[in-house]
């Protein structure tokens, strides 16, 4: 088709056009635009069916590039931006008056990271624009750790897809800030919440808020199958949905037995890395199984197992 390859410079080029390019982070792929032009931008929540309440994260190829779009006074995000990035972190930053609008919803604050994908990166530079880009899939849906995935839900609606194999992470950036004082955790994600305290000192979780629109990202149903799921001890909920179709998402050893259900383990040998790593993509299969419902159990709450377990319970927050 031409759409999904590896032309830098092609996708830098419809990019300076103000068209959409799917590129691909360590975390999960991105829905790219021009972050500096507003009507490019809009075609991101046109392309998505995004609410406009829902701000977009930019990304640059640099702390020194983020300097341009925001402010980092606060030593304890800029310790953070100098060990973290690139890499699966955004941090909330006042913004620079040519951040436009649509791009924070309105919000003083514009959220930023470096992403560490070596193709992302490149285009960056050869595009000479930073790039608002939410994860490219339609607006509540599960997020998109391949090129295929993208093409499959928003194939029609990009310019291009620049395809860099599979996500690294595998889960959204974490995202902090600083509020009141207080170092900030908005998001669960790719960077643990130990190794931002390790960092930068203690930090207060503000993850949940129901239907809070300054952070859509943390609605209380998101990244969501449109099938069924339910979240909790296998055995238990086996016995509850007795008698249905089920298909498990598992970890480490358990359950023993599965009664003829289908099953895919996030990590047979026990790896919370390997877990996140899988998770979209198994979420993704679950949903297109030949199975009535998806039954899943959380995963230790250990470096990013918090992460998983706040996409697993989101994801079953509407059954
Ligand atoms: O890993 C990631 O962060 C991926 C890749 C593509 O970089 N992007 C991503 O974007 O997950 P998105 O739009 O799906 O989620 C971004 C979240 C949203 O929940 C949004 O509300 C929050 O970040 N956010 C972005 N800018 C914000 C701001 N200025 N103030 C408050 N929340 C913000
Ligand atoms: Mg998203």
């Amino acid at each position: 088709m031409g759409k999904i390859g590896t032309d830098i410079e092609k996708a830098a080029g419809l990019l300076r056009q103000g068209q959409l390019v799917a590129i691909p982070t360590e975390t999960v792929y991105g829905l790219a635009a021009n972050a500096l032009e507003e009507k490019a931008v809009l075609k991101i929540f046109e392309a998505k069916q995004r609410p406009f309440f829902d701000p977009l994260i930019v990304h640059v190829p640099s702390l020194e590039q983020a300097l341009l779009y925001a402010d980092i006074s606060d030593e304890r995000l800029m310790a953070l931006a100098r060990r973290y990035w690139p890499g699966p972190l955004t941090l909330l930053l006042p913004k620079k008056e040519l951040v436009p609008p649509i791009v924070t919803s309105g919000l003083e604050r514009v959220g930023i990271r470096v992403p560490a994908h070596h193709l992302t990166l490149d285009l960056l530079k050869e595009a000479g624009l930073p790039l608002a880009a939410p994860s490219a899939n339609p607006f509540g849906y599960i997020s998109p750790t391949l090129a295929a995935h993208v093409d499959k839900q928003l194939g029609n609606k990009v310019s291009y897809i620049l395809d860099g194999g599979n996500c690294s992470i595998g889960i959204e950036s974490t995202i902090a800030g600083v509020e009141g004082g207080s170092l900030v955790i908005y998001r669960l994600g790719g960077l643990a919440v130990e190794a931002i305290e390790k960092i930068a000192g203690p930090a207060r979780l503000m993850l949940n808020s129901g239907s809070d629109p300054a952070s859509p990202g943390q609605l209380t149903q998101h990244y969501a199958p449109r099938k069924k799921m339910f979240l909790g001890n296998l055995e238990d909920l086996a016995k509850e949905h007795a008698g249905k179709k089920t298909i498990l998402i598992t970890f480490g050893d358990t359950p023993q037995d599965t009664a003829g259900s289908a099953v895919l383990n996030l990590s047979p040998a026990g790896s919370i890395t390997e877990a996140a790593l899988n998770l979209f993509r198994m979420l993704r299969e679950a949903d297109e199984s030949g199975a009535d419902l998806i039954l899943a159990e959380p995963v230790p709450p250990e470096g990013l197992g918090a992460a998983i377990n706040d996409r697993l319970s989101r994801a079953a927050a509407a059954a």
